[in-house]
């Protein structure tokens, strides 16, 4: 299947035009540096209205986007993502996988949260050309973990799906972006800020623009490494 690229001549590596659905899978990589150049209302509309044939439980499309304009409610965000990033920066340099739920941390998570630490990127996403705040209705999104003793995972089935495609969706306008999560550890005040309804989580802050450079090799492991035959154990998956 070959897609066509709307604006891409754009994009300063020359970029091909029109791509394979396989290559535009493999290069969607994440953006966090744009030019200036603005991203209009019709741009975001298109993209939307792509992205919302995306599956979801029981087709109740529970999503929810804040096409956020207001630079005064985009500044906001940062302190508000600050403790979480603190957190993070300072698991990786202990060698640990920020916020896991199932490896406990040896440091002192409260503590790190408020001493100061840059985490690369985060005041380019807010002043990104566009930025999409996406949340998720939890009264009609279908649990089915819900009874199990482990952190939720089924309910994000219901809005990433559509997340992910917002993304794609950039790609064919010739835009990229990044799907980041740490609003949500101010969900409160997140609500607040823009008036989202109590039941509404937020899922996902996405910036996007226009890339500064179209990366094409993403770094993932082979299939062999995460697919096996009949059991967890069982021999590697392979063609
Ligand atoms: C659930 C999820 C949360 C993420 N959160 C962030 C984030 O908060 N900040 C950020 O810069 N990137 C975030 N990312 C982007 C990842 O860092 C990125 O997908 C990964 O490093 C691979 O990079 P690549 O897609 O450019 O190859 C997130 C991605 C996912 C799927």
């Amino acid at each position: 299947m070959t897609l066509v690229l709307g604006s891409s001549t754009d994009l300063d590596n020359g970029y091909r035009l029109s791509m394979e659905l396989s290559e535009v899978m493999r290069t969607t990589f994440s953006c966090r540096q744009w030019t200036d150049e603005p991203v209009d209302d019709a741009t975001i509309y298109r993209i939307l209205d792509n992205a919302r044939f995306a599956p979801n439980g029981g087709n109740r499309q529970g999503w929810h986007v804040t096409v956020v304009k207001d630079r005064a409610i985009r500044e906001q965000f940062k302190p508000l993502i600050k403790p979480a990033t603190n957190q993070y920066v300072a698991q990786v340099a202990a060698g640990e996988a920020p916020w896991n739920t199932i490896v406990p941390s040896a440091i002192d998570l409260e503590a790190e949260r408020s001493i100061d630490k840059n985490f690369p990127g985060v005041n380019e996403m807010i002043e990104a050309p566009a930025v999409l705040v996406i949340s998720v209705d939890l009264s009609v999104v279908c649990s089915f973990d819900s009874i199990l003793d482990r952190v939720g995972v089924i309910s994000g089935a219901s809005i990433y799906p559509f997340v992910w495609n917002i993304l794609l969706a950039a790609r064919e306008e010739g835009l990229a972006g990044v799907l980041t999560t740490y609003l949500s550890y101010a969900e409160a005040e997140v609500q607040q800020l823009l008036g989202l309804p109590e039941h509404y989580a937020v899922a996902a802050m996405v910036p996007l623009g226009h890339p500064v450079k179209q990366l094409t090799k993403l770094k993932r492991n082979p299939v062999e490494d995460f697919a096996n035959i009949d059991r967890f154990d069982g021999a590697p998956f392979t063609a």
